[in-house]
């Protein structure tokens, strides 16, 4: 039996690839969340928790903000091509950044974190500050969900839809300075 695929929303295809051939790779995707190669371009696979409608939403939601924040100078986003569902799988298409989380970088290279800290803090509180002038804040402000590329670029990832913009942006500022704190005591450790 053929499985339906249902593109909704459609962003950019990824250099080297045509419609076509996006079409043909969502089917073959793989049920897990993480990176696929897709015709030697490096994308991730984000995938929604049991395809719910609340899933759809959320998810939905981080597309549209990746959308909107590509657009806007001084933030750092991975690029998001493709939103759809084939079957019980759902969820979006990404430019995968090349990196590591904040989160891992503390495990696996500490000494790297401490030397470039303030450097980090700075490209976060700039982004979020942006973001937030822009009306679009992060809502989940997290060592998990701030990448830092090869070159020492920060990208924002996995944003998080509160009731209202206000909330948003104070969970944000929260976030932001229970971070600095607990960045700023892993280097007496
Ligand atoms: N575009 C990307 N490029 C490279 N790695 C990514 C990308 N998006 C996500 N990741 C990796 O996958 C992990 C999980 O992604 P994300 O935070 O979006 O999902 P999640 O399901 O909310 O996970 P968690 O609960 O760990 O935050 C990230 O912490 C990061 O390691
Ligand atoms: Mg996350």
């Amino acid at each position: 039996m053929k499985t339906r695929l249902q593109l909704f929303e459609l962003n950019d295809v990824p250099k080297g690839l045509d419609y076509k051939e996006i079409k043909k790779i969502l089917r073959e995707i793989k049920d897990e969340q993480g990176p696929v190669q897709v015709n030697g371009n490096d994308l991730f696979f984000k995938k929604g928790e049991a395809w719910s409608h609340n899933s759809k939403e959320e998810l939905l939601y981080q597309y549209r903000w990746l959308k909107k924040s590509r657009r806007i100078d001084g933030i750092s986003v991975p690029k998001p091509f493709v939103f759809f569902k084939i079957g019980d799988i759902g969820g979006y298409i990404m430019e995968k950044i090349n990196g590591k989380t904040l989160e891992e970088l503390i495990n696996v290279n500490k000494t790297h974190i401490i030397k470039n800290l303030s450097d980090i803090f700075k490209q976060i509180k700039t982004g979020i500050h942006i973001l937030h002038k822009n009306g679009i804040p992060h809502g989940d402000i997290d060592p998990k969900n701030i990448l830092l590329d090869n070159n020492g670029k920060v990208f924002l990832i996995d944003p998080y839809k509160h009731e209202n913009t206000i909330i948003g942006k104070l969970d944000d500022r929260k976030k932001l300075i229970e971070m600095e704190k607990f960045f700023a005591s892993i280097k007496d450790k």
